[in-house]
């Protein structure tokens, strides 16, 4: 069974663990991730082994400087000002390999681009400590929930890794925001901790959904963050059987039938709701009901990565679809 280390002592380890070329779940502002050597094939190897992850999705490489980002990758004059005010922090720049990067062509699944970003506090702590970049994905069972808490990593890969490093609760809650620059277009592939109309705002440009035609950020799989419950949107009634998560102040007629009821947030705010959604489908999930009823939930701001996540979750089951983009 994994250890659960408090920070302060799990760095130690988590260097020597890595530096062996195995996993160590570490906590970022967004959700935990499953983290190894991004230089190293077979550590690599074994995050898609562990999370049971398709070959084909490629892994966000997590580096700790802004000089450690431009070994890795090349930087056009607008990734470099999203950079520059979001880092570190919750956002992705898909950009193209450096001719001379040390990455490993599994975590890019052979692509020619590669998705970069510099976490908080103890991820960038623990890069820069070992200086070279690490590989890290959500630290959960491809398909299923994301972790947003260390117990949360440890119930469900807790069998297959070592360390999972506690930094409590983590403090967005859904995963960084997706952004691909090119061809004079701002493109979100997946929306996440930043907002569309925070970057739309920032750099004077409206940012454009999805991929450019072809599937660009080919983890966004039609089912994903998926309960064992299934899921059913925008609720406007409790069914049989049914857990409800609910969402603001309204509370829809018969919510007391509910086998049990979590709110995201009762005043209404998405950045509470986005900081709780995974711990609470996860929550209701173990009540053991068969579905999972959720409140409508608007869709602007964090609202549409909340929607996004919703989806996936309540998508149907068959694995391997994608969303068309
Ligand atoms: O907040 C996060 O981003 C978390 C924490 C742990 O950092 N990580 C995370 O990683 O969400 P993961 O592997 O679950 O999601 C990575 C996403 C996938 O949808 C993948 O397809 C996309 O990034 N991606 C990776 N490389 C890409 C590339 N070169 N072009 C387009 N999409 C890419
Ligand atoms: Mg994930």
């Amino acid at each position: 069974m994994a250890r659960i280390l408090p920070l302060e002592d799990a760095l130690a380890p988590a260097i020597e663990i890595i530096e062996l070329g195995e996993v160590v779940a570490i906590p970022t502002e967004t959700v935990y991730g499953l983290a190894a050597d991004a230089t190293n094939g077979e550590a690599v190897a074994r995050i898609f082994e562990v999370k049971g992850r398709p070959r084909f999705n490629p892994l966000i490489v997590h580096v700790g400087s802004f000089d450690m980002a431009r070994e890795v990758a090349v930087f056009d004059e607008i990734s470099e000002r999203l950079a520059q005010k979001y880092w570190p922090g919750p956002l992705t720049l898909v950009l193209p390999l450096n001719e001379n990067h040390c990455i490993h062509p599994l975590v890019t699944t052979g692509l020619e681009t590669v998705a970069v970003r510099m976490p908080m506090g103890f991820g960038q702590q623990l890069i820069n400590t070992l200086g070279r970049p690490l590989a890290a994905p959500s630290a959960n069972s491809s398909g299923r929930i994301s972790p947003t808490s260390a117990q949360a990593v440890a119930d469900d890969l807790g069998s297959k890794i070592e360390l999972v490093a506690d930094g409590g609760r983590t403090q967005v809650g859904v995963e960084s925001t997706i952004i691909k620059v090119g061809d004079g277009e701002v493109r979100m592939l997946r929306p996440g901790g930043i907002t569309a109309d925070e970057v739309s705002e920032f750099l004077g440009v409206d940012v454009v959904r999805g991929g450019s035609g072809s599937i660009e950020a080919p983890g966004m799989l039609a089912s994903h963050y998926a309960p064992d419950a299934s899921v059913r949107l925008d609720a406007q009634e409790v069914r049989d059987g049914e857990a409800l998560m609910a969402f603001g102040p309204r509370r829809i007629a018969n919510a007391a039938a509910a086998k049990a009821i979590l709110n995201l947030s009762p005043d209404g705010n998405l950045r509470e709701a986005a900081a709780n959604l995974y711990a609470y489908l996860k929550a209701l999930d173990g009540t053991g009901a068969a579905t999972i009823a959720v409140e409508p939930i608007p869709v602007d701001g964090l609202g549409e990565a909340l929607r996004d996540r919703l989806v996936r979750a309540a998508a149907p089951r068959d694995g391997g679809s994608l969303i068309p983009q």
